[in-house]
Formats: C-alpha cells, sequence, structure tokens
C-alpha cells in the first residue's frame, strides 16, 4: 500500500509539473522578444494575402534573408474548415481565427504588414498598388509598393457564372462576415415565421433553407443547419417543427463528386434519414429575393423551370479567378491561355515571370483548390526562398574567397583558401538539391451532420474510405491538431463542450 501510495502521490504531482511547466511556456510566449530589424540592403519580399497559402509560407520563411512585406485587407488567418460549424453557433468565428500581427511579431526578423487590397500588380514596373478599404482610413489610403519577388496567394472569390440575382439575394460562405450573416438570417427567418398572423404559405417559405452546390462547403453547411434544427431550434422554438426544410441543389448526379462512389451513397442516405431533400441533375438559372428558378429534367426528359420558395439561400458553387488576378494574367502573354488563374511551373513560379510565384487558390497546378494544396505549397515556397537565400550568401562568399586566393601569397594560404572553396562549393551542391513541388495527398474529410462524418484517406496500403460516427471524431481530433495554434485549438474544444452542455445560442446578433 505504502508502494501504491507513493507511486499515486509521484504521478499527481508530475502532473501537476507537467501543467504548470505548459502553462509557463504558453506564458511565456504571449509577448514575443524584440525582434531584429531588417536589413534595406536584403531584397524585398511581398507576399499578398493572409490565407492558407501565404500563411504557410510565412511560418516557415526565414525572415532574417528578405524585407518581407505582408498586404491583405484581412488581419488574420482564418481556419476554413471549421467555419460552416460558426454559421450555427457550434464554433464562435473568433476561435478560428488568429491574427497576424501575433503572429508575424514572433518572427526572427520583423515583418511589415500593410491592411489593404493590392488593386494592381503592374508587372513592368515591379510594383503592387494597394488601397485601404477598412471603414476607418487616414489622409493616405492608396499607395504603391516595390518588389524584388512577389508571392501571390490572394485565394479566389466566389463563383455565380453570372446567374442574375445571385449577388443579389444569396448568402456565400468563404469568409467570418458570410458566416455571421448566415447565423443571423437563420434566426431572422425562424423568427419572422412565428410573426403573429404569418400566412402558412410564407411560414413554409420562410422556414425552406436551400444551399445550392453539393460539393463539401454546401454538404457540410446543410449538415450544420440540419443539427442546428434536430438539436436546438425545435426545442426552443417548437411552432417551427413542421416548416423548417433544408433542400441541397446540385447540378451533377451526386454530391461531394471528389469521394468515393460509396461515401457518396452514404452521405446521400445520411441526408435522407436527417430529411434533408437533395435535388440532383438540378442547375439554378435565375434567383429573386423569395425564389430560385431551377432546371431539371422530368421523367419522359423535358426541360422543366420550377420556382422554388426559399427563406435564406446558401450559394456553394465553388471558386471564380479575382480581378487583380485577371489583370495580372492579362499583362503576361504567356498567360493568355489561362482561365481559372495562375498557371504556375514545377516551382510555382508563375509562367512567363521570374520574380513572381503564386500559391493556394488563385493558382493553377493541377490540384484541387483545397487548403492542404495551399499550405504544402506554401510550405514548398519557404524552402525554396531558404534555399535561395543560402544560395546567394555562399556564391558571394566565394567570389570574395576566390579573390583572396588569387592575391594569396604562399603556399599554405594558399591551400587553406582552397580548403575552405571546397567546403563552400559542397555547402553549395547540397543547398542547390531541392527539387520542384510535389504535392502529398492526405485524403478528404467532410463532415456530413448528426454527428457523422466522410472520410477518404490515403493509407499505407492504399486508400481508406470510411463513414460514421468514428470517422465523426477521426474528423474533430484532425481538424482540431491542425487548428493554426494552442489558443486556437483551447478555444475550439472549449465552443464544443458549451455546445453540447448549454445548446446553441439562438440569439440573432
Ligand atoms: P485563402 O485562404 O482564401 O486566402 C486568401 C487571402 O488573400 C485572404 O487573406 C484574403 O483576405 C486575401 N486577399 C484577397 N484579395 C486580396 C487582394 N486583392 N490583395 C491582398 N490580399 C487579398 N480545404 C481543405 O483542404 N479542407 C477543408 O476542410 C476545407 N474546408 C473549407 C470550408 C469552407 C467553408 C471553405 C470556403 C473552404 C474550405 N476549404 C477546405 C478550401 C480552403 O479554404 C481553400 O482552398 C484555401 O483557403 C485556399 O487558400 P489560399 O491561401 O489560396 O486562399
Ligand atoms: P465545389 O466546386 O467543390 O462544388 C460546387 C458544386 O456546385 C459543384 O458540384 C457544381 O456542380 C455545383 N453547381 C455549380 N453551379 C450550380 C448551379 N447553378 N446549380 C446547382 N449546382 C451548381 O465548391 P465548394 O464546395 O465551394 O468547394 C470549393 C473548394 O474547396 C473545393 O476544392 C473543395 O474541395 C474545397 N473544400 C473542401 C472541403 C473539405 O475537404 N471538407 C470543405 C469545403 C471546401
Amino acid at each position: 500500500w505504502g508502494f501504491l501510495r507513493w507511486t499515486w502521490r509521484l504521478t499527481y504531482l508530475g502532473a501537476i509539473g507537467g501543467l504548470a511547466y505548459l502553462s509557463y511556456h504558453i506564458y511565456q510566449s504571449k509577448y514575443p522578444a524584440d525582434q531584429a530589424e531588417p536589413d534595406p540592403s536584403k531584397k524585398t519580399l511581398v507576399v499578398l494575402g493572409t490565407g492558407w497559402g501565404s500563411v504557410s509560407l510565412l511560418k516557415k520563411l526565414d525572415t532574417t534573408n528578405y524585407n518581407v512585406i505582408v498586404i491583405s485587407p484581412r488581419n488574420y488567418f482564418l481556419f476554413t474548415p471549421l467555419l460552416p460549424s460558426c454559421t450555427t453557433g457550434t464554433i464562435e468565428h473568433r476561435s478560428i481565427m488568429e491574427p497576424i500581427r501575433n503572429f508575424l511579431r514572433h518572427k526572427s526578423t520583423a515583418v511589415k504588414y500593410y491592411e489593404a487590397e493590392a488593386t494592381k500588380v503592374d508587372y513592368e514596373n515591379k510594383v503592387v498598388h494597394i488601397s485601404d478599404d477598412s471603414e476607418i482610413k487616414g489622409s493616405t489610403s492608396q499607395t504603391s509598393v516595390p518588389f524584388d519577388m512577389l508571392v501571390v496567394g490572394v485565394g479566389a472569390e466566389n463563383a455565380t457564372f453570372g446567374i442574375p440575382g445571385v449577388r443579389e439575394n444569396a448568402c456565400f460562405l468563404k469568409e467570418v462576415g458570410d458566416a455571421q450573416q448566415i447565423r443571423k438570417r437563420i434566426m431572422d427567418c425562424c423568427e419572422t415565421a412565428t410573426f403573429k398572423g404569418q400566412s402558412p404559405e410564407e411560414v413554409r417559405r420562410l422556414l425552406h433553407m436551400v444551399v445550392v452546390g453539393g460539393g463539401p462547403t454546401g454538404v457540410e453547411f446543410a449538415g450544420e443547419l440540419q443539427d442546428f434544427f434536430e438539436h436546438d431550434l425545435r426545442k426552443w422554438i417548437p411552432e417551427i417543427t413542421n416548416n423548417f426544410h433544408v433542400t441541397l441543389v446540385e447540378a451533377l448526379p451526386n454530391v461531394l463528386p471528389m469521394f468515393s462512389k460509396n461515401l457518396i451513397d452514404y452521405t446521400e442516405q445520411t441526408f435522407k434519414e436527417e430529411t434533408i431533400e437533395i435535388r440532383t441533375k438540378t442547375m439554378v438559372k435565375n434567383v429573386t429575393d423569395t425564389y430560385i428558378e431551377a432546371e431539371f429534367k422530368d421523367a419522359e426528359g423535358n426541360k422543366v423551370l420550377e420556382k422554388i420558395p426559399y427563406g435564406l439561400l446558401v450559394w456553394a458553387t465553388g471558386n471564380a479567378v479575382r480581378p487583380m488576378v485577371k489583370d495580372l494574367m492579362s499583362q503576361i502573354p504567356a498567360q493568355k491561355d489561362a482561365r481559372r488563374g495562375l498557371m504556375v511551373n514545377e516551382y510555382l513560379v508563375v509562367k512567363g515571370t521570374e520574380n513572381i510565384w503564386a500559391v493556394g487558390d488563385c493558382a493553377i497546378a493541377n490540384y484541387a483548390p483545397t487548403a492542404q494544396v495551399a499550405s504544402q505549397e506554401g510550405a514548398f515556397l519557404a524552402r525554396l526562398f531558404n534555399q535561395m537565400a543560402k544560395t546567394e550568401d555562399i556564391e558571394s562568399k566565394l567570389g570574395v574567397l576566390s579573390e583572396e586566393q588569387s592575391t594569396a601569397s604562399g603556399k599554405e594560404a594558399r591551400d587553406e583558401v582552397f580548403g575552405k572553396i571546397k567546403d563552400l562549393q559542397k555547402r553549395l551542391r547540397r543547398v542547390k538539391q531541392i527539387g520542384p513541388f510535389e504535392y502529398s495527398h492526405q485524403g478528404s474529410l467532410a463532415y456530413i451532420g448528426s454527428e457523422k462524418a466522410v472520410a477518404d484517406i490515403s493509407w499505407l496500403t492504399g486508400n481508406l474510405a470510411t463513414g460514421g460516427s468514428l470517422t465523426y471524431f477521426f474528423w474533430r481530433s484532425a481538424y482540431l491538431s491542425m487548428c493554426f495554434s494552442t489558443r486556437n485549438r483551447i478555444l475550439v474544444i472549449t465552443d464544443w463542450i458549451k455546445a453540447k452542455v448549454f445548446g446553441r445560442d439562438t440569439s440573432r446578433e
């Protein structure tokens, strides 16, 4: 018993010590150490955007090698995989945001950040024109920033395919503001539907939640929304129970086209059980403020245009190229055939240029526009830039040494310099050995509602396609481990616990 008691005491003390050690380190990292000032003689590296591609580059970049300037209208990084959970309040939006200033202040050499949108890249003159479009503007809100090297990581905008009424009436799901708007509209629809004297037809319209686009964004949102209804809304507002209805509209024959066939079937079956209606082979052609017009073929193969009334419309039909990127493409003759973004080579250099690189959704490199691809591309560029700086440093040292060698007097001195040159040449060969970018696909994951997820994972022996509640725990732990910081992880866990214990918040603001 004595031995057991002592073992228990030691374990207890160890756990307390471990916790204290961890807390101390978290506290210590709260305020960073002083940073070195950038060296003006070094090249200026301008990075556009603070999304997956750019932040992954900045994370691994040795900022002592360049004068780094970051330009983005968003002064935070957003962990997009958990954004659908913010539309229903399962997770609070600030839990998946990481302020870019906090992150940049931890770099060894200071990095400049301008909260602005790059309006134009002047390729010829190596200048980026920027504009401060925030609410508060100073006397200067437009200027230009010269660059030696430029990384374009501005992502993509929402595709609407020019369908009338989408921009005016639909909600998108790309940014924090979009998720907040959706959350507010869900509650507004529910409260307006219970307004005194509302007609039954209007109640049905207001409580019809339509999602257009059966890709992972649309599917995850539909799942989250149905959960919100099942777990919270119907309990707090029982009057809406019989009319609340989620419909997912998809132009192709099935949802989640990038997943395995059995997972597509599993998702469609789960949606059926959750009473989410899936309308495949249905293409939305027009949108008004109260209904969408969707085209499909009837049993005889005739095209039918149906009016579908809605209260909330969420538009998730994929990506389109940003105007600033289109403009840059038009300045480079080698990009004349590019349609979906900047064409890059295997080193992510924008084709037709020497000093511009592109990462993420704005670059076309034969990979899907995902966070996984963007972050691997960013990390690759960081390695490339670190190597390039090392190469330049070694080459300049070699230049000095060859001069020394030619002026050295005596065999011993010459041999010593020769030895140094050989060492440096060996290092240079090692440093220069950086292969082209190779994407390593880790798999695809998506939440489909009622605490189920689907996963297509690259496994040692091949591919593993799985769906269900266990996969949901895998989904949660995978996204938790991928969160940007310990702070984000703690906030997300707290939100999950809060939603489980108290339910989601149904306040409208
Ligand atoms: P973004 O992350 O979109 O970042 C673009 C950055 O550029 C932003 O900081 C923006 O403010 C800035 N910017 C925009 N215009 C300008 C300008 N003119 N000048 C300067 N800066 C500008 N992928 C996955 O792999 N797994 C997932 O689970 C997943 N879930 C997703 C869920 C949702 C709801 C969404 C919308 C996407 C999801 N994705 C997921 C896709 C993933 O988010 C994108 O592929 C990824 O964000 C692309 O990274 P990026 O760096 O190219 O662009
Ligand atoms: P998407 O491009 O994957 O899917 C859009 C869907 O909308 C397509 O299936 C298309 O057929 C449909 N569509 C287009 N126009 C339509 C119309 N008029 N009417 C009806 N349907 C129409 O877009 P999504 O889901 O926004 O994803 C964008 C990118 O982000 C993808 O690369 C995706 O893989 C990635 N992503 C990944 C996630 C994950 O891995 N869990 C989650 C969310 C996004």
